[in-house]
């Protein structure tokens, strides 16, 4: 749980506002009516929220609920501004558009997207009361950060409002190839909205070239080098020019703070707690991911339950701890993955558990970071195997926190993260007889080999920290092309 503090900051205006779908903290509203507030799940907040500690800054974000507006208030020297949203609003922009809509599609459309047009309405209004509310707080030539899927008809919103800003947007999720792209019906206003910015940042270099292609087929744009050039003609008005620069900025972790709470005793004995309460098996396989179908959790199942059944491991030497936070959950998508996820465990336990030894360990639940880092301190082995991901955060906290250079990462080629993570053990997590041999080759080679491994991540992940992205991203957006005012 998080105590916000009360006293607001006197100013009114700052010159750095972060805008994202969410803030750092939900609004948590209990049966008696008091409110609480916890961190908000996903890998942007776990990113953003150690960035922005201690800045001079605003947030402008929605507070998990469907509740009346609340209150400015600040959190870690940040003015946090919530930006209410109705019981309809949530279910047509957010469950809809957002989550109905661009996630499965910028997803290589893992499930069906849904293309309705009393979503696109409700995305568009909202991103316009988005870009309101972030003109309210931000200062004369203010920099504004927007991030993510959820606002990208912001930035060109912002700019008409206020042509002095300095917009960069960062996308947390990949960005789909135009051949996937090309199917959303508002496909040209989605991109004209984000040419708003003078810098967009992605995960990958893939990500950023995607985006360039489909702005030069669906637009006519043109691209030299990493500035993409728009004549601002389409089939609305005839436009002012833009010139945006577009590059890949993979996002990361706070490596120093998760390395230094992973070494306390209370997290080591914590670590020791959890092994022993699993019957101090051999081995601790763990999956840690948000209940969502694009994080390869039933892959991993069914790879599990077949090397149970081939006999390759056996449930009194190894377990298989499945943690996954519930999400989104009133998206049919999500309701039936959870139903498919909880009769896949069931019958794994019912056809290979023993008494006193079950085959998955299977939790429902989010966890604070004390307690991720004594699972991660716990796991001999971290089975992060999505079918597309942004980038994946576990993966690179998990390195973070194994300071004694102990544990291995299994890590499917279709993240962020194994662009960079490249002495992971890669999977594709799609060929199941592939991933059942990288899981064994992760519980089996050799320990010092193993540990090679683990110190050549930790230093990737300490040299590329969330400090030294903030920083690359700010720089780019600074430099990037167009001034502030001139298009
Ligand atoms: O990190 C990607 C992301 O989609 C964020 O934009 C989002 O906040 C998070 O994952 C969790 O999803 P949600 O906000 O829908 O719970």
């Amino acid at each position: 749980m998080v105590s916000p503090q009360s006293t607001v900051d006197d100013r009114s205006t700052f010159d750095l506002v972060v805008a994202a779908n969410r803030l750092p903290v939900d609004r948590v509203v209990d049966d008696d009516g008091t409110s609480t507030w916890q961190t908000s799940p996903g890998g942007l907040v776990t990113a953003m929220d150690s960035v922005m500690e201690g800045r001079e800054a605003a947030w402008v974000g929605w507070a998990g609920d469907p509740g009346e507006s609340i209150e400015p208030f600040a959190r870690d020297g940040v003015r946090l501004q919530p930006l209410a949203l109705s019981a309809d609003e949530i279910r047509d922009y957010y469950e809809g558009f957002c989550n109905g809509t661009l996630w499965p599609l910028y997803h290589d459309v893992i499930v069906q997207p849904h293309y309705r047009r009393s979503w696109w309405a409700a995305y568009r209004r909202i991103n316009q009361r988005f870009a309101e509310a972030i003109v309210e707080v931000a200062a004369h030539g203010a920099t504004v950060w927007v991030h993510d899927y959820q606002l990208q008809l912001v930035p060109a919103l912002l700019r008409d409002l206020r042509p002095d800003l300095r917009i960069g947007w960062f996308n947390h999720i990949p960005f789909p190839s135009v051949e996937l792209f090309g199917q959303l019906p508002w496909r040209a206003s989605v991109l004209r909205g984000l040419l708003g910015a003078d810098f967009l940042g992605f995960q990958r270099a893939t990500d950023a070239g995607n985006f360039a292609r489909a702005c030069h087929q669906l637009l006519g744009a043109t691209r030299t080098g990493d500035v993409v050039s728009w004549d601002g003609a389409d089939d609305d008005r005839s436009g002012v020019p833009r010139r945006v620069r577009v590059a890949a900025v993979p996002i990361s972790i706070d490596f120093t703070s998760l390395d230094q709470l992973a070494r306390t005793s209370a997290v080591r004995e914590r670590a020791r707690e959890i092994r022993a309460s699993l019957g101090n098996p051999e081995t601790v396989l763990l999956g840690i991911d948000r209940l969502d179908y694009t994080k390869g959790i039933r892959h991993r199942l069914r790879a599990y339950s077949e090397l149970l059944a081939d006999g390759d491991v056996t449930p009194t030497q190894a377990t298989l701890l499945q943690i996954a936070t519930p999400s989104r959950e009133r998206v049919s998508a999500y309701r039936e993955l959870r139903a498919q996820i909880d009769a896949q465990v069931g019958r794994i336990n019912g056809d290979h558990s023993v008494i006193g030894a079950a085959a998955v360990e299977y939790l429902h639940h989010s966890y604070p970071k004390e307690e991720m880092a004594a699972l991660f301190l716990a796991a001999d082995v971290l089975l992060v195997t999505p079918l597309r991901d942004g980038m994946n955060l576990v993966a690179k906290e998990y390195v973070a926190s194994r300071w004694d250079g102990g544990g291995a990462l299994v890590l499917s080629e279709f993240t962020g993260a194994a662009h960079e993570l490249s002495s992971a053990f890669l999977c594709n997590p799609h060929d199941i007889a592939g991933l059942k041999r990288t899981i064994l080759e992760a519980m089996h080679e050799h320990p010092a080999a193993k540990r090679k491994r683990m110190l050549a991540l930790r230093r990737r992940v300490r040299s590329n920290d969330v400090f030294a992205w903030a920083r690359k991203y700010l720089a780019a957006l600074e430099a990037a092309p167009a001034k502030p005012g001139a298009s």
